[in-house]
């Protein structure tokens, strides 16, 4: 699916590497987040079994994302920073409406963006890595970006299958919305 309206600035690549060990930080608690998101969405909506299948399965490969990167900071001695407010997905999910079934697409639709601007991300960091000679770390990069575009897909299928005659319009409104964030955020050694 092609969710992201506005491309990462190039600039960002150059400074997001320019301290390591934050950048990994914030990168692990992503994972975790990611992780923490789809349980929340388990617990909340526990009587629709598609969801249940596929968000249980996704937790469990970010997870085994948060695992990976736990140890590449430790093959690093890196060692993990606290966890800072993500004012990008607070601004993102500030979007969510309150009532169902607007709430429940809404959470997947963010949702999906936030992989998929993860999967973008990602895949840029994999780029300066493989130029920088980090050939581990850009093979790393590359497969996780690559599972975070899966991620965006099956949200936008849990919202499909949710609200099919919402899905569209709402992704118009939220593409907007989300390419307005990202474009206001400073480029700093994180994620988003
Ligand atoms: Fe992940
Ligand atoms: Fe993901």
């Amino acid at each position: 699916v092609k969710l992201l309206r506005h491309p990462t600035d190039p600039r960002w690549s150059e400074v997001s590497r320019r301290d390591l060990a934050a950048l990994l930080s914030d990168h692990l608690h992503c994972e975790r987040k990611a992780a923490e998101n789809a349980l929340s969405l388990v617990r909340r909506y526990a009587a629709r079994p598609s969801l249940v299948a596929r968000l249980t399965r996704l937790a469990h490969e970010e997870t085994s994302h948060l695992v990976q990167m736990a140890a590449l900071l430790e093959e690093r001695g890196l060692s993990l920073r606290a966890d800072t407010p993500n004012r990008y997905a607070r601004a993102l999910l500030a979007e969510v409406r309150p009532d169902e079934p607007q709430r429940l697409v809404d959470c997947l639709l963010c949702a999906a963006f936030i992989e998929a601007r993860s999967h973008e991300r990602l895949s840029l960091l994999a780029g300066a890595f493989a130029r920088d000679g980090e050939e581990r770390l850009a093979a790393f990069y590359a497969a996780l970006a690559s599972a975070e575009d899966r991620h965006a897909e099956i949200y936008v299928e849990l919202a499909r299958e949710a609200a099919p005659a919402e899905v569209a319009a709402r992704l118009d409104v939220l593409a907007a919305r989300e390419a307005a964030i990202i474009a206001a955020l400073p480029h700093t050694s994180r994620v988003h």
